[in-house]
């Protein structure tokens, strides 16, 4: 079947990058049934012919008016759709969509009318944000890691940077990658206006992944392999903690002047 990513060798390349992740995602049991989304802004490589192309319905709203995002594309999940199917077959599972010169509304100009997640509010809201901000982020990942959503279901994880300090003492590598810890934002109703502007305000606050209480968790990252290492690295860390909670003590985690040695080793924000 004809594709609008044939002869588009660097947008392919692009979408292939989210086909791969979401078989991770898959595989690691964060991606049940149609949980988790990802988007990417892909407007640098979308060519004067693609940009002609008609689209196949007609233009829907965002339900708010992103500025930034005149004339940007952007490759969405489906909404319903699998992470396990999206990773064999990523134009049957999600499409492109342009925003419209109003930036209220887009159009699907894909292979075929792919309605995009649920969680559009967020993510479009966000990537209005990392362009407003100057940012080289381009990719936004939400999805449902096991051992991290867990953790938000204990009071005290929901502190601000609780979780984020027991994590980066579990092993040194979660710091190292992870540098600007996890955010909190309590429990909202999924696919919200009010979710989409707490995760854009916990951003704000410096965080390059936010944990959505009892839900899942939402990265941003320069791609979608980069997001989706953030994530691997600090539910890893989480996983330390019960693996040692399991052996029946509570971890000690790395020590203060140990956390201290290496930030300051790796050149990393205190
Ligand atoms: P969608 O299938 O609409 O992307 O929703 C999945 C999800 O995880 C909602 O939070
Ligand atoms: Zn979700």
């Amino acid at each position: 079947m004809h594709s609008i990513l044939d002869n588009r060798p660097e947008l392919k390349a692009q979408i292939d990058a989210v086909a791969e992740v979401a078989g991770y995602l898959w595989m690691k049991g964060w991606a049940e049934r149609n949980g988790g989304n990802i988007t990417v802004n892909v407007t640098e490589w979308v060519d004067d012919a693609l940009r002609a192309m008609p689209a196949l319905e007609e233009a829907r709203p965002i339900g708010t008016v992103l500025p930034k995002l005149k004339g940007c594309w952007f490759y969405c999940k489906g909404t319903g759709r699998r992470m396990r199917d999206l990773a064999r077959d990523p134009m049957a599972n999600g499409s492109l969509i342009r925003i419209l010169d109003d930036c209220a509304s887009y159009e699907i100009v894909a292979d075929r009318p792919v309605l995009p997640t649920s969680e559009l509010p967020s993510h479009l809201n966000v990537h209005d944000y990392l362009i407003g901000k100057g940012l080289p982020y381009k990719a936004s990942l939400h999805t449902h890691p096991i051992e991290l959503v867990a953790l938000t279901h204990g009071r005290k994880w929901l502190q601000k940077d609780a979780a984020t300090r027991m994590l980066w003492s579990m092993i040194p590598e979660t710091k190292a990658f992870c540098p600007r810890g996890l955010g909190m934002v309590p429990y909202m109703l999924p696919s919200s206006v009010e979710l989409a502007d707490a995760t854009l305000k916990t951003l704000d606050e410096g965080y390059d992944v936010v944990m959505w209480e009892k839900h899942g968790v939402f990265a941003v990252d320069t791609d979608i392999m980069n997001a989706f290492d953030q994530v691997d690295v600090l539910n890893k860390a989480a996983q330390i903690y019960i693996a040692a909670k399991n052996m029946g003590f509570e971890p000690e985690g790395m020590s203060a002047e140990q956390m201290q040695e290496m930030t300051a080793a790796f050149g990393l924000p205190k």
